[in-house]
């Protein structure tokens, strides 16, 4: 196993050397064993997927780094689940620059934050912002826009709100946190209550340094359950060498792979539409693995990476980002 350390101290320009590890060290898997085909995935959608492990499950969404793509993370799987019949709290931590409520298109139902309801002036289910669209989604921020965190809210805090929210009846299956960039007081606070993590990060250095440093803290705070989402992946960069591919991310980080999200610029079209991806019709390719990543997380499930075609591949497709 190639530690990120290790492979960032082999980085040379002007070609990075990790962008050949997939091709010379990891054998290329064949296409009748790839067990986790988009083809597979699609004729799934026809059923509700199987939740595994016990609910409700606090999952913090984090990368250490900033723009990686964790609140459109949170946002898309969120609503993802709550399509799939499950009920589901987004938990805005990212406290004082919060855009969780902007990128589902409900900033202005937004009448009550947590610390209302902490400060006594509303009760938490007046702060659970509801969705018309889905009954069964709730947002919750922590505060206002701008808002400085008071020193007191920390760790035993989000704490005692989650254990809160997992008292409701019925209680949610599903509370997504949505963490702050960073490792500071407002990473540890977002990261106490959870249980498990999905970690976005993005196909390059600086990113996957602080995403291998983010995996030892989650490890020390008792979070073993860690699945990556590679955000932003670029097969014709990849191709070029220019990117390092998902093998490459895989090996240094040693995660399970949750799905891999193409950069796709629908993604800003619908941030800045307020509309998340995955409600898009016709689909788009980012809203699709996005999908298909909420799938995999109900399920406990990962996938494989596929080493990227050097040459352009003869059957080019809408699926190769999925190792189908
Ligand atoms: N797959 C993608 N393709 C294109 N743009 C993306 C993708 N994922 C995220 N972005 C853009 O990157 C920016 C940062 O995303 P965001 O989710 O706010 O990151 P974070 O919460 O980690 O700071 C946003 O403008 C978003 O639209
Ligand atoms: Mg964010």
């Amino acid at each position: 196993m190639i530690t990120l350390r290790q492979a960032s101290s082999t980085l040379t320009p002007p070609i990075n050397p990790l962008l050949q590890i997939s091709n010379k060290t990891t054998p290329r898997p064949s296409r009748r064993r790839r067990p986790h085909s988009p083809c597979r995935a699609v004729l799934q959608w026809s059923r509700k997927p199987e939740l595994s492990g016990e609910t409700p499950r606090v999952v913090v969404v984090t990368s250490g780094k900033g723009g990686v793509g964790k609140t459109t993370t949170t946002a898309n799987i969120s609503l993802s689940l709550a399509r799939l019949g499950f009920k589901v709290v987004a938990l805005d931590a990212d406290v004082g620059l919060r855009n969780l409520d902007l990128l589902l298109g409900l900033e202005n139902r937004v009448n009550y934050t947590a610390l209302d309801v902490l400060h006594g002036d509303c009760r938490l289910d007046q702060a659970l912002v509801k969705d018309k669209r889905w009954p069964n989604f709730h947002l919750l921020c922590i505060s206002k826009p701008r808002y400085k965190i008071p020193l007191a809210f920390g760790s035993k805090t989000l704490i005692w709100l989650v254990d809160a929210l997992k008292s409701n009846d019925p209680p949610p299956d599903f509370i997504l946190i949505d963490c702050p960039a960073g490792i500071d007081a407002g990473f540890v606070t977002a990261i106490a209550p959870a249980n498990e993590a999905i970690l976005v990060t993005t196909p390059d250095i600086t990113s996957l340094r602080d995403a291998d440093r983010v995996t030892g803290l989650l490890e020390c705070d008792g979070i073993n359950d860690i699945k990556m989402l590679v955000n932003r992946v670029r097969t014709d960069l990849i191709r070029g060498e220019d990117m390092m591919s998902v093998l490459d991310v895989q090996e240094m980080l040693g995660l399970a792979l949750l799905g891999v999200i193409p950069e796709d610029a629908e993604v800003i079209r619908s941030s800045n539409r307020g509309y998340p991806l995955v409600l898009n019709k016709p689909p788009t390719i980012a809203g699709l693995a996005l999908e298909q990543a909420a799938w995999r997380l109900v399920e406990q499930d990962t996938m494989n990476a596929v080493a990227v075609e050097e040459e352009e591949p003869r059957r080019k497709g809408f699926f190769s980002f999925f190792g189908g």
